[in-house]
Parts: C-alpha cells; structure tokens; sequence
C-alpha cells in the first residue's frame, strides 16, 4: 500500500506539472499567434523589436519552467516530447492559415518548419538539458528573425527621407502581381489623391482593394509602374520616413495582450500620457477606456476579452493616430455592429480624418458620401471614378454595388 501511495502521489505531481507546462505553452503560443496574426500591424507601426522580445520573453519564461521541473525530477523525457508536438501542431495550424490569407509565402513556411523542426529536435534530446533548451531558443530566434527579414524590401543604399506629404500621394500607372505568381491583380492602375482629401475605393470582394492599399506603406512594390508621395516614387525613400507617417487600420482589429496604453503606443516609450489620450479622444475610445477599472492599464485580455468588437476597432483606430500620420488607410471591417458602435465608429471616422490624406476601402455608406472621390476597381482596374452623385447618374457597376453593399446597411435606411 505505501507504493500505491507513492506512485499516486507521483501521479498527481506530474499531472499539475503537465497541466502547468501546458499552460506555458499556450502563453508562447498565443504570443507568437498574435504575431502572425498581427505582421502587417507590426510592421505598419515598427514594432518587430518589441513584439519579438515579447515572445522571447515567454520563451525564456517557458525554458526556466521546465529546468526547475527537470531539477525536481519529474518524468520530463516522454512529457516535454508531448508538449513539443503540440507546439508544432499549433505553429502548423497557424501557419497555414496565414499561407491561405496571403500574408506568408509558400517560402516562408518552409523556412519556419526547418527553423521549428531544428527547434524540436535538441528539444526532444532533454538529456543535457540547459544546452538543448539553449540551442531551440536561439533556433526560435530565428524564426522571428524570418518575420524581421522577409516581408520587407529592400531600401535604396541611397534612401531619402520623406518629407511629411506636401501635396499629393499618386498611383501612376501601377501593375501588380503578387511574388511567384503569374495573374496580375493590379493593371494599369492611375489616380491621385491630394493632400487633406479623401478616396474611397469600393469593388467587389477579389477586385483588388486591399492590395492596391499595401503598396502604400510599401508591403510590396508595384511590377510596373510607380506610387508617389509628392512626386517622389517610394522606392527611393527610406522606409522609416515613409511608415511613420502612415497610420494604418486593418479590415481585421488586431490587438495585442498587453494594456491598452501600450496597444495605442504599439510598443513605443516615446508617447506621452497627453499624446495617448489624445488619440483615444478623436477615436472616440478615451470615454470608454476611463471607464474600465484600469482604465488605460487595462489588459486586452486573449482576443479582446470584455471589450466589444465596436471598442476594438476604435482602439485600432487610436493606435493609428498616436503618431498623427498625414497618410491615413483605412480598410472598414464589414462585420456588423450594433447601432451605437457603428454611431461611434462613424463619428471617430469623421474626426479622424481630419486634416489627413485618407484611402479608406468604404463598407459604409457614411464613408462613401463623404470621399472626395470614389474609384471603383473591377478585377485590379479602375472601371469609374467620381463622386458618389455623379457615379450613380452613369449607372454602371458602382450603382449596382451601391445597391448590393451599400444600400442595405442600416445606417442606409436612416439616411
Ligand atoms: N498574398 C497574396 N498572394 C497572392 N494572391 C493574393 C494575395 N493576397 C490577395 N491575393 C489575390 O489578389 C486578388 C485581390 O485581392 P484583394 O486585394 O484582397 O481584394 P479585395 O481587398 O478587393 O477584396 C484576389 O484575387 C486575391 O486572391
Ligand atoms: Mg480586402
């Protein structure tokens, strides 16, 4: 009976060690989710260093755990190998549903599983411990290297620094393909948008919005064809000049776990409390914000947590303009909120764009009356152009969109 005793208790030992390491594991998980999920933020807003010490954090974190348990003698061998395959299982998951959103390549994914599987290995040979654990941290250092190094392209040895935006931002005949593949999405693209207006696009899903949008923050160049900011091609400027001067909002709201303070700075010191709540304030967000029993400390919990999904989006919205960009591009979400958030997001819309050069990809009828102009794509061509009232005379595809996309919204029929 005393042995039965024993290996119960051994038992219950290694099951809340299991549980714990577990627990760990999803930290790590979640944190390097959220970098997938949130790389065109990250990159948007310059915060790789802070995102990837985070998750290096969490690595570390994880590493010490696991030495005291293999230091208390748990039966580390056979578990450790269990978590590992998790981990992986998580990671393929993950991954591939990036690859599927066209925000990772075919090519990255095979570097990340090279990286993963050089990781899994000194994992699963616990044996010498400390160094094993070691080797997979440097390893999964160099999966966030890969996020540091691939999607950004290469800037001019030569590079200048942009100017904050003058006069106009212009697409001069620009034609996209995406890397590797054959169809362009983008053709023979021209317009203008002068400084302090507004240009809506609208389309069908597919017709090439977003895309047109990513070549504004250069997430990738045009294959023809040139984008200017004052007559300047972007090629020639210095990605920093040019970033920090956009402030982007993606169709998805992508926050991160940490406060909201720290979700509006995006990992940066150099905001001030003024600068925050000032921000907050146009996005109609500080009032709700103050009201949380943390206010601005309070953490975003795992995907939002308590806040709504209308809150969440004006907290996207305030990140974007703490650093009060003269570009602003804005890709609507077109899920539908009640009709107080879609109120609080149309008014934090209209003040925000205030004094910017804004490209909103318009879900909102609101948004749509108010642009200076309105391009409507068509399979990666600009098909019409023009002003709400002139577009609906000519009758053509934006009329029919108009009473597809627009009409039937609520805020429609209160018009
Ligand atoms: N990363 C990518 N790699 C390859 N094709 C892509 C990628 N992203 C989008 N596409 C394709 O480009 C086209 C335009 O997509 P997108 O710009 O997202 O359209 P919209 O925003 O108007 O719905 C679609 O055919 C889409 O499948
Ligand atoms: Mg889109």
């Amino acid at each position: 009976p005393p042995v039965i005793g024993v290996i119960v208790q051994l038992g219950r030992h290694v099951k809340k060690n299991v549980r714990r390491s577990l627990e760990r594991v999803a930290t790590v998980a979640s944190v390097a989710q959220e970098s997938f999920r949130g790389i065109m933020i990250i990159k948007a807003f310059r915060m790789e260093e802070h995102q990837t010490a985070r998750v290096l954090g969490e690595l570390e974190r994880l590493r010490k755990y696991m030495k005291r348990m293999i230091r208390a003698d748990v039966a580390v061998g056979p578990l450790s190998e269990f978590v590992m395959a998790l981990g992986v299982v998580v990671f393929m998951l993950l991954s591939g549903k990036r690859v599927q959103e066209g925000l990772m390549d075919g090519g990255d994914l095979v570097i990340l599983y090279f990286a993963l599987a050089a990781m899994l290995d000194p994992m699963r040979k616990l044996t010498s411990v400390n160094n094993a654990i070691q080797g997979s941290i440097a390893s999964a250092e160099r999966v966030f290297d890969f996020i540091d190094a691939r999607p950004d392209l290469a800037e001019a040895h030569d590079a200048v620094a942009l100017p904050r935006l003058g006069e106009s931002l212009e697409f001069d005949r620009v034609h996209f393909a995406y890397p590797g593949a054959e169809d362009e999405v983008l053709h023979d693209v021209s317009f203008g948008v002068p400084k302090g207006s507004m240009a809506a696009l609208v389309g069908f899903s597919g017709a090439g919005k977003t895309t047109l949008a990513k070549l504004v923050p250069r997430f990738y160049d045009p294959t023809r064809g040139r984008v200017l900011l004052d007559g300047i091609d972007l090629r020639a400027a210095s990605l920093k000049s040019l970033r920090d001067q956009i402030g982007l909002v993606t169709q998805e709201t992508i926050l991160f776990d940490e406060s909201i303070r720290e979700n509006i700075a995006c990992g940066c010191q150099d905001y001030t409390d003024e600068q925050i709540r000032r921000a907050a304030t146009i996005a109609h967000a500080h009032d709700f914000i103050e009201r949380l029993p943390h206010g601005y400390d309070s953490r975003i919990g795992e995907g939002g947590g308590t806040l709504s999904g209308g809150q969440r989006q004006r907290i996207a919205i305030a990140r974007a303009l703490v650093k009060d960009p003269s570009i602003l591009i804005l890709d609507e979400a077109t899920s539908n909120l009640d009709t107080e958030s879609e109120r609080a997001i149309q008014r934090a819309i209209e003040e925000s764009i205030v004094g910017r050069t804004t490209i909103v990809i318009a879900h909102r009828l609101s948004t749509i009356l108010r642009a200076d102009q309105i391009i409507v794509l068509d399979k990666g061509a600009i098909v019409e152009q023009g002003t709400h009232a002139e577009l609906v005379r000519q009758n053509g595809l934006y009329s029919r969109l108009y009473e597809v996309q627009f009409a039937s919204t609520p805020e429609a029929a209160q018009e």
